[in-house]
């Protein structure tokens, strides 16, 4: 491993920033020997309530139970639009760039206001109450922003799912959380390229009798065959709508949204997060993390289908008042350089992606940086994955001219905001390192037996106490939500990562240590894919490993036996691959199948997956112990035909 060399916080960057070191180090110890104290500050120095609460904090770990701001009343929108529009109703809340480069558009606070309200009573028309399900399947586009700000105008729970998602996930996650309204456009447009939105959602919705309502918005205008009654256009549903929509009064703990992820067993599931302390969560780490002032542009390039959409495009930067971009596209359409032109258009100042995207436009090569200028870059961010010091470099030296801090920032949806980032002016910066604590968060490494580990080490990263954006529930199965995150080790809440804390207290993620993957910075169960294989006729039994990627950072690895009277071929391989992709969505297909006549199992029948994943990284020297196997003599045949990645 190269020398990591550390950046130090530039002068002229730390004369300006909101938190200091000295700050920082101030504020976290507050937040954590005084964490009610701490929280209620922050609480009514952040948000607007319409009642004030009667406790912080109510916690047990052991039940999975968290609730935040006790009986404390509040509405979403309210804070995210209302009580921006005394002083800037025409400042721009989001900027939307358009996949094709000539179409944008500002959208201000005044504007979002109004489409809000006219969705929200449009909803309300459609028979929506409060704590009723709607499931948003939308591309890129500030409907799907008014349609979540909409739902929680009037109480209503969205769970986003993401446009690439199949049918049949689709399907899944409608029946899973009962939506009975689905919020959709007839295509999406990436890349130049059409997404089938409506017609998947019509697919779907042919399996799920309780939906009642599909809101239709016309992006691209395609003729898309209807679903006859139960459909109706968004423009007509809206235009003839009110601009005016008094916000519902929810309780601090009602919930906001469900948002699916997955896990190493089983469906994904439904990560509930609540009002009050998500939006305190989301609104103080955007301020903080990003070093937001007003009139900044930022802009994170997430997706609205996952959760750094939502706490960083829309639930964190409005509840600031912030100016957000949105982007339909994609990095590399039309070319490389389309990032950086739009930061040039836009005048970006702080901008937030994931190492995926950064190692893939690294890879394009320089020349498509040539052509802007990024003058007006401050702040740099990444997301969803370690990041390699060579990428972490290219995008301080390259992208951001030297000139620009970069926040690391590490999080999940279940965690619903950054817990572990550096703060850009308080922190020297270690490339690959997601660095230092945020406010209240208190992280831990433990080691198997569940001790607290302490000084420069490694283990398992757990959190200690709770924190306001915390998951409150897997919906519908409240159970699954304890053994998931509070069992392993009983009093903390688990991350299913690792991690190393290093002498200076920076923490380092080195991966997952369950059987999920990081793809492209998303998050893939392996028994999801395995199961959407032996769904197929052809495959006996499956068993699913991630492998370094020079660009994904994890590849999938598929090892499958055959049913008898299947044989190998390339068709056969290429058709599991696109089977798995038909049935996930796009992100789930395997990058390699290889066909195993047997797969290592112990004597009493269990997968060694640690064998499996060393075979397919072509680590065959740390193979390790085979003698346990049932029949240690596959694994011969498994390593004569492994595929070597590209
Ligand atoms: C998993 C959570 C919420 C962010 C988007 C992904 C990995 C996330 C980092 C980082 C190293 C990271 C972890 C985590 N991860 N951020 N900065 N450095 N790893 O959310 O789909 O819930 O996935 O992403 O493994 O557990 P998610």
């Amino acid at each position: 491993m190269h020398e990591i060399s550390t950046h130090p916080v530039p002068e002229d960057f730390k004369a300006n920033a909101l938190v200091n070191d000295e700050l920082y180090q101030q504020m976290y110890r507050a937040s954590i020997e005084q964490p009610e104290q701490f929280w209620a500050e922050q609480a009514n120095k952040f948000l607007d309530w319409r009642k004030p609460w009667t406790k912080v904090v109510e916690q047990d770990f052991h039940q999975g139970q968290v609730a935040w701001f006790v009986d404390g009343k509040i509405n979403v929108t309210e804070n995210c639009i209302d009580r921006h529009l005394a002083d800037r109703a025409n400042d721009t809340a989001i900027i939307w760039e358009g996949d094709n480069p000539n179409e944008s558009q500002n959208i201000s606070y005044q504007q979002l206001h109004d489409k809000v309200c006219q969705l929200a009573n449009g909803l309300k028309q459609r028979g929506v109450n409060k704590g009723d399900r709607v499931c948003i399947y939308m591309p890129m586009i500030p409907e799907a922003a008014y349609a979540m700000l909409a739902c929680a105008r009037i109480g209503a729970v969205h769970s986003v799912v993401f446009g690439g998602f199949s049918p049949d996930a689709l399907k899944d996650r409608i029946e899973n959380a009962d939506c009975q309204v689905v919020i959709t456009a007839d295509e999406g447009l990436r890349g130049g390229k059409a997404v089938p939105l409506k017609a998947n959602v019509n697919i779907a919705v042919a399996q799920c009798p309780n939906v009642h309502t599909v809101i239709t918005v016309e992006r691209t205008g395609a003729d898309i065959a209807s679903n006859g009654d139960i459909d109706i256009s968004y423009n007509a549903l809206c235009e003839t709508q009110s601009r005016r929509c008094d916000a519902e009064e929810m309780d601090s703990e009602d919930p906001l949204f469900i948002l699916y992820t997955s896990g190493s067993t089983g469906k994904p599931k439904g990560v509930l997060h609540t009002t009050g302390g998500y939006l305190l969560g989301a609104a103080i780490s955007h301020k903080y993390i990003f070093d937001y002032n007003p009139g900044e542009i930022y802009w994170c390039t997430a997706d609205v289908g996952w959760i750094t959409g939502h706490s960083y495009i829309v639930y964190g930067p409005l509840a600031n008042g912030a100016t957000t971009l949105m982007f339909e596209g994609v990095p590399t359409y039309p070319d490389a350089s389309r990032c950086w032109q739009v930061i040039d258009k836009h005048q970006v100042n702080i901008f937030y992606t994931a190492p995926t995207a950064l190692r893939a436009l690294m890879a394009q090569g320089d020349q498509y940086l040539t052509t802007s200028s990024r003058q007006s870059l401050r702040l740099l961010g990444t997301v969803g994955e370690p990041i390699n010091p060579e990428a972490w470099e290219w995008y301080h030296q390259e992208v951001g001219q030297s000139r620009c801090p970069i926040v690391d920032t590490w999080w999940q949806t279940e965690t619903g905001s950054v817990l572990i980032t550096p703060l850009p002016g308080a922190n020297s910066l270690k490339p690959g390192s997601a660095t230092r604590p945020f406010f209240g968060a208190n992280p831990v490494l433990l080691d198997p037996d569940g001790n607290e580990l302490e000084g420069a080490v490694s283990g398992n990263l757990a959190f200690k106490g709770a924190w306001p954006s915390q998951i409150r529930s897997v919906y519908g199965d409240h159970q699954r939500c304890i053994d998931t995150y509070y069992t392993t080790y009983p009093g903390y809440y688990t991350t299913g990562d690792g991690a190393r804390r290093d002498e200076d207290g920076y923490y380092w993620i080195t991966g997952r240590v369950d059987d999920v993957l990081n793809v492209s910075g998303h998050r893939m169960g392996t028994a999801e894919i395995e199961s959407a294989l032996v769904l197929q006729d052809a495959v006996a039994e499956a068993a699913v490993v991630g492998y370094p990627h020079d660009v994904k950072g994890q590849g999938i690895y598929c090892y499958v036996t055959l049913m008898t009277g299947y044989e190998w071929s390339e068709e056969l391989m290429q058709q599991l691959r696109s089977d798995v992709a038909k049935e996930i969505g796009a992100i789930a297909r395997p990058d390699i199948i290889q066909f195993a006549p047997g797969l290592p199992k112990t004597r009493s029948g269990k997968i060694m997956r640690r064998i499996l994943r060393k075979i397919a990284a072509d680590e065959l020297d740390t193979l390790g112990d085979t003698s346990t196997l049932a029949d240690p003599t596959v694994v011969d045949d498994l390593i004569d035909n492994r595929v070597i990645p590209k």
